[in-house]
């Protein structure tokens, strides 16, 4: 089966190809290069290509005429969007939309789409359940939820299928490290805290402590990144199957502070680095966790990774090793 991963040399999009080469699938990767590299692109072609090029878009699905497209191709920091609110509507949203236009030429039936946690804002109840009010409070959840709703009026229009992903916060590493996260300039809060401790930045920024939380910090559900890619694969066996479109949280349903992860990341790479306290970060909901019983239920989804530590070591393993080459 040919599915075409869009983004597919950056973080998530790379540990995706891997699972899908690994799986038998044949794949192929657009992507512009923006964050991601050609190396990370371990199975199948790379054609470098911009969401926004429509006609090379195209041509590209009409050549490979793909069974399904795993989107992940992105704009993803929620700081940057608060400052370039446009790049996040011309990249998230009016990508999406060219996408779902060359998906139409080339008759491809299926699609799993990257969105977000983002896009509920500050939930009324935690953990948060898909049918919740959703209410971004950056742009950046804003462009996903937009292309959220594209990508549901076209099924409506067209027949074709979807899964809508909404991530928490993705971490962690291929555990076999051949694959890792790399950012030109990272804004996560483990791949900050593990360059931290590898001294490739000399301390870590708590980003407000006066929120309504046990140690004031915000809290987030992170989730290991192969995980996360198992969700998507999980996904796309539903919709084959004959499975109906829907959106589905994906996350462990725990939360943990942003001194928690620090105090683990410390305890994990045995360096005690500096912490500072700084002012809260414009467009951070206090608390995001989520409620995935639906991708339990519905997709069979069984993450193996559920455990902090673990998702830390393999991102510090991937750092130590990154940093070395
Ligand atoms: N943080 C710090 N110091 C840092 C970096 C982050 O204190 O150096 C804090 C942030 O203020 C926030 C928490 O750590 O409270 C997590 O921040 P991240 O930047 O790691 O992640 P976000 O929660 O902002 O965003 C991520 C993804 C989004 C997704 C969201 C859902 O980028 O796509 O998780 O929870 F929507």
């Amino acid at each position: 089966m040919r599915i075409l991963v869009t983004g597919g040399a950056g973080y998530i999009g790379s540990h995706m190809v891997k699972l899908l080469g690994e799986g038998g699938y044949d794949v192929l990767t657009v992507d512009n290069l923006s964050e991601g590299s050609p190396q990370f692109v371990l199975y199948g072609a790379l054609r470098v290509v911009d969401l926004l090029n429509f006609k090379a878009l195209e041509e590209v699905l009409l050549e490979f005429k793909p069974h399904a497209v795993i989107h992940f191709a992105a704009k993803v920091k929620v700081p940057e969007s608060v400052k370039k609110p446009l790049l996040y509507y011309e990249n998230n949203l009016m990508g999406t939309v060219n996408l779902l236009q060359a998906m139409e030429r080339a008759g491809v039936k299926y699609l799993i789409f990257s969105s977000t946690a983002a896009v509920y804002g500050i939930p009324q109840r935690m953990p948060v359940k898909e049918e919740d009010p959703t209410n971004p409070i950056n742009p950046y959840g804003w462009s996903k939820l937009f292309a959220e709703r594209a990508i549901r009026d076209y099924s409506y229009s067209t027949g074709i299928k979807y899964a809508i992903l909404r991530y928490f916060n993705v971490a962690g590493a291929d555990p076999e490290g051949r694959i890792g996260q790399v950012s030109k300039e990272p804004t996560h809060l483990i791949l900050r805290a593990v360059k931290v401790a590898t001294g490739q930045i000399p301390y870590i920024e708590v980003f407000g402590a006066d929120y309504n939380t046990s140690d004031g910090t915000c809290i987030r559900d992170y989730v290991h990144v192969m995980d996360l890619c198992e969700a998507h694969l999980r996904a796309l066996e539903h919709l084959i199957a004959g499975g109906e479109s829907d959106v589905f949280n994906i996350g462990y349903g725990r939360g943990y502070t942003v001194l928690e992860v620090i105090n683990k990341v410390k305890e994990v790479s045995k360096v005690d680095f500096e912490v500072r306290y700084a002012s809260r970060r414009e467009g951070d909901p206090p608390a995001l966790v989520a409620d995935s019983t639906k991708a339990k239920e519905i997709l069979q989804w069984k993450p193996k990774y559920d455990d902090l530590e673990f998702i830390i070591k393999t991102a510090l393993n991937w750092e130590r090793k990154y940093i070395n080459r």
